[in-house]
């Protein structure tokens, strides 16, 4: 394996949501540190992989290509994702179930399931799956979803130790609420009621995140720098699950 410049240098890396949002975020980055990254998503761009993350067919398919076009496989982001709205348990039907955790449970599966013997043939590598604060609590996604989020954090602990004794690491990410193609319509519809100020005021640094604030702990996880990472759902939510409900709150005062 050849070794190039930056934090990912000579390595290869596929990006599963890469059209929008923190998949695209991740992709930049990735190559920005020295990857050779193939992005995918459902629909083929510039740059872009056409691939239904959700599809065993399309995800063989797709880790085949990559492997054959780049001569092995390094790091899987398996971060394509729907969010299925916030309707009720009420409102939803087996259908909406079904396909929400097609894509956001069975999606990492099928990444972990195709992509190991790869990784495992180059010695190594780092698979992390964009979960999210909704599989910890409730309140941030719909049943379906949250249930979704949940069995991916989960997945990567049976992954990781499934996979004992290959050096390939699995984790995930806990993203919280992140400005992007799943939330513009929260973002829109605060920016037009004029309380967009109010966007992320439940957590402590009381502010929305941006892509690349969740791109930058996937990069740390695929580096060689999180060597000893595994089994983990990394949360990355500017400390909204790190409390309590609390209407308390204190002042800073000078000694
Ligand atoms: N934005 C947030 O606040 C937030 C919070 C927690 C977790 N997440 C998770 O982050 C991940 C990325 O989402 P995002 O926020 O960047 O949203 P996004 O909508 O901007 O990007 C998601 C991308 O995934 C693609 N995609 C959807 N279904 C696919 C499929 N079956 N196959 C391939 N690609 C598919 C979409 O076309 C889109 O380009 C998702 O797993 C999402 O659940 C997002």
């Amino acid at each position: 394996m050849s070794m190039g410049k930056g934090r990912l240098g000579g390595k290869v890396a596929i990006v599963t949501g890469a059209a929008s949002g923190i998949g695209k975020a991740a992709a930049e980055l990735f190559r920005r540190e020295g990857a050779t990254v193939v992005g995918s998503d459902l629909a083929a761009a510039d740059g872009i992989v056409a691939a239904d993350a959700g599809n065993e067919d399309d995800v063989r398919r797709l880790i085949a290509d990559s492997v054959a076009a780049h001569g092995g496989l390094d790091i899987v982001f398996a971060n394509a994702g729907v969010s299925g709205g916030l309707a009720s348990i009420f409102d939803q039907t087996a259908e909406d179930w079904a396909e929400i955790l097609r894509v956001d449970l069975i999606g990492p599966f099928l990444a972990i399931k195709h992509s190991a013997p790869h990784l495992k043939a180059r010695g190594g590598g780092s698979i992390i799956c964009t979960a999210s604060v909704a599989g910890l609590r409730s309140g941030a996604g719909g049943a379906a979803y949250s249930a979704a989020k949940a069995g991916v954090v989960s997945l990567v602990q049976t992954a990781a130790n499934q996979l004992a004794g290959t050096n390939i690491r699995v984790n995930a990410i806990c993203p919280g609420l992140i400005e992007t193609g799943m939330t513009e319509l929260i973002y829109k519809a605060a920016r037009d009621n004029g309380v967009a100020h109010r966007i992320g005021e439940l957590n402590p640094l009381q502010r929305g995140g941006e892509p690349d604030e969740i791109a930058n702990a996937a990069l740390f996880l695929a580096s060689d720098e999180s060597s000893y990472v595994n089994g983990q759902a990394l949360v990355v939510d500017g400390g909204l699950t790190s409390s309590m409900p609390t209407a308390r709150r204190f002042d800073i005062r000078a000694e």
